[in-house]
């Protein structure tokens, strides 16, 4: 049976952890996947998370199944995060815990193919290398949609539109709702609105990746955009991640919402969405939710979880505006949002990079801005910029 297998390449974006690892120079950067450090270049585990966790241990006392819905609290606590405090009653958006964004992105897309009616999914270019990936092996055919051009760097916004008036009623399209990956390029509040007037007048179902809220201007600025088409749209999902904003990344953490057509379509659905997770992970990992739950519960924990991803998002700022004040060609890098920028550089001058600067990035051109710390962004910068032509 097994000797039928083709070899596969490994994932490039998580090779490039092994790639950087076995780099012993010293003063090497690694920018490849997308984790949070600090100035120090460490990526620590939020006060919150510690406290949190302290507080599980003494406080657990069985480990007993909880179901396929995951922790149930957890995901009521999450639900105004995402949809705004004025949403938390509306019993038509209904969730479920699932083993981090990618288990949602995931259960998303296994709920589309059950839903059948041929809905295709419309997804940006250029996106997380793993988006198509993981939603073309649950069997929902793909469109594409063109995104952003790294050339221009802007978002190409009317030939999106174009693209999403092609699409059919009951078809989906794919959102990043903040800190687009692997550009940064975000839609601006107008861009979203429009967004939001087309998917109400074609019928359409958004499905928002919202894996970032928090990093890119703030946990309401951050999910504005997830909101307005949510709110317009009859039908939609929410893909959500707890793996960044809360930094638990390894314990895979976070939550799918649907919205149905009336609070009895959303217990249909949530019907659905149990059948599905039950077949395929059974029920969610716990201790990540517990730790969140702990956190949301408990309003001191809860304003010193805010006040730290105040602290990183504003690190995340300011690195940003230092790379773009270093040369009016990185100027852009200030305009964009999150983690992740694409640099003008061919796939040459990204192993050029790698090789004579230690530098790593993704084959792409993308690095996590996150990766570099105080005393290495200026070394950065003159590297990169060595490539760019005057
Ligand atoms: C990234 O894009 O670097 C992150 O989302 C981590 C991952 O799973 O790829």
């Amino acid at each position: 049976l097994f000797e039928r297998l083709e070899a596969q390449p490994a994932d490039a974006l998580l090779a490039l952890i092994a790639l950087s690892r076995a780099d012993t120079r010293p003063d090497k950067i690694d920018l490849g996947v997308g984790v949070y450090r600090d100035a120090a270049g460490n990526t620590p585990i939020l006060r919150a998370v510690k406290a949190a966790e302290r507080v599980l241990i003494e406080t657990q006392d069985t480990k007993t199944y909880l179901g396929s819905a995951g922790d149930e609290r957890f995901v009521e606590l999450i639900k105004p995060i995402v949809f705004g405090a004025q949403a938390a009653p509306n019993d038509a958006i209904v969730g479920v815990q699932t083993p981090g964004g990618c288990g949602a992105l995931r259960l998303g897309a296994e709920l589309i193919r059950v839903a059948g009616g041929g809905a295709r999914i419309f997804v940006g270019q250029p996106t997380w290398p793993n988006h198509m990936p993981l939603i073309g092996s649950a069997g929902v055919p793909i469109v594409q949609y063109p995104y952003y051009d790294p050339r221009s760097r802007t978002v190409l916004f009317d030939a999106m539109m174009d693209a999403l008036e092609g699409a059919n009623a009951g078809d989906v399209v794919l959102l990043h709702g903040c800190c687009h990956n692997p550009t940064g390029a975000d839609l601006d509040l107008n861009q979203w609105r429009a967004v939001a007037d087309l998917v109400s007048r074609r019928g359409l179902v958004p499905f928002v990746d919202l894996a970032y809220q928090g990093l890119g201007n703030g946990l309401e600025e951050d999910a504005a955009g997830t909101r307005l088409v949510v709110e317009a749209a009859d039908q939609a999902l929410v893909a959500q991640s707890c793996d960044k904003n809360f930094g638990l990344y390894r314990e895979r953490t976070g939550a799918l919402f649907a919205k149905g057509t009336s609070a009895k379509n959303a217990q249909i659905i949530l019907g659905n969405l149990l059948g599905l997770a039950r077949t395929s992970w059974s029920m969610p990992p716990d201790h990540g939710a517990a730790v969140v739950r702990i956190i949301l519960d408990t309003p001191e924990l809860a304003a010193d979880w805010r006040a730290e991803l105040r602290e990183m998002l504003a690190r995340i700022r300011e690195l940003r505006a230092r790379i773009a004040a270093a040369d009016p060609r990185l100027a852009y890098i200030d305009d964009q949002n999150g983690m992740f920028s694409i640099l003008p550089l061919t796939p040459d001058q990204v192993l050029e990079l790698r090789a004579a600067h230690g530098i790593y990035v993704a084959g792409s051109g993308r690095f996590n801005v996150a990766g570099l710390s105080d005393d290495n962004v200026d070394r950065f910068a003159a590297a990169v910029l060595s490539f760019l032509p005057e």
